[in-house]
């Protein structure tokens, strides 16, 4: 028998390289996620152009049409997830803030990667500020979006060595590498319930968020 897969999304701002990593991991028919739809709020982000290559169907909602009305950006957003019947949300480098209305619509069923050991240098620059303070071991973190950004429940983490002569870019690439390959596995295991966090893949036929 073919296990349903849970339908999933990626928000970006800009490259994309995580969500690419999880285009890629859901090629696998084990995976228990598919990757449905790729949403920017950013219509030049490099991201939606490699979802399209790799067939994936890539949309922006470009935040600047909404001016300064944020609740209107997000509810287009949460209309185009609703409407894709979107199980599960991954931010991966979505360089916008959330307001209360889009992190409750999506409570439970949304994860975020951070480049930081969590909860240690949360926000942004974070490869600047663990050279800054001198860390040994900086590294990633997956964790279940709560309203507190950067703060919510911890589902993964990859560590990495600070070494000496290091630069920000140096690091960023070290923490990226284990990004790949973390965010893939922490959704795997959030999506099979692994991490208890979603509800059994029959009790999402409906759509759970309804
Ligand atoms: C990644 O390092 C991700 O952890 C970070 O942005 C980068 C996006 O790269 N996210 C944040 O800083 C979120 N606050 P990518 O577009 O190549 O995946």
């Amino acid at each position: 028998m073919v296990a349903l897969k849970r339908r999933a999304a990626i928000m970006i701002s800009g490259r994309g390289s995580n969500m690419a990593a999880l285009v890629a991991a859901a090629r696998s028919p084990a995976f228990p996620v598919s990757i449905d739809l790729v949403l920017s709020n950013r219509p030049d982000a490099a991201g939606l152009a490699a979802a399209r290559c790799a067939g994936v169907r890539a949309e922006a909602i470009d935040h600047r049409e909404f001016g300064q009305d944020r609740t209107a950006h997000e509810s287009a957003i949460d209309a185009t997830l609703r409407a894709a019947h979107i199980e599960i949300v991954c931010l991966a480098g979505y360089m916008r803030l959330l307001t209360p209305f889009l992190v409750q619509a999506w409570q439970g069923h949304m994860l975020n990667i951070h480049p930081s050991l969590l909860p240690s240098f949360p926000g942004l620059k974070t490869h600047a500020r663990a050279l800054r303070a001198g860390v040994k071991l900086h590294g990633c973190t997956v964790h279940i979006v709560t309203q507190e950004a950067d703060a919510g429940p911890i589902l993964a983490q990859a560590a990495v060595p600070v070494l000496p002569g290091d630069s920000a870019d140096d690091l960023a690439r070290r923490v990226l590498h284990q990004e790949h390959s973390i965010y893939p596995a922490a959704v795997a295991a959030f999506a099979s319930g692994a991490t208890g966090g979603l509800p059994a893949a029959d009790a999402c036929l409906a759509n759970p968020l309804d």
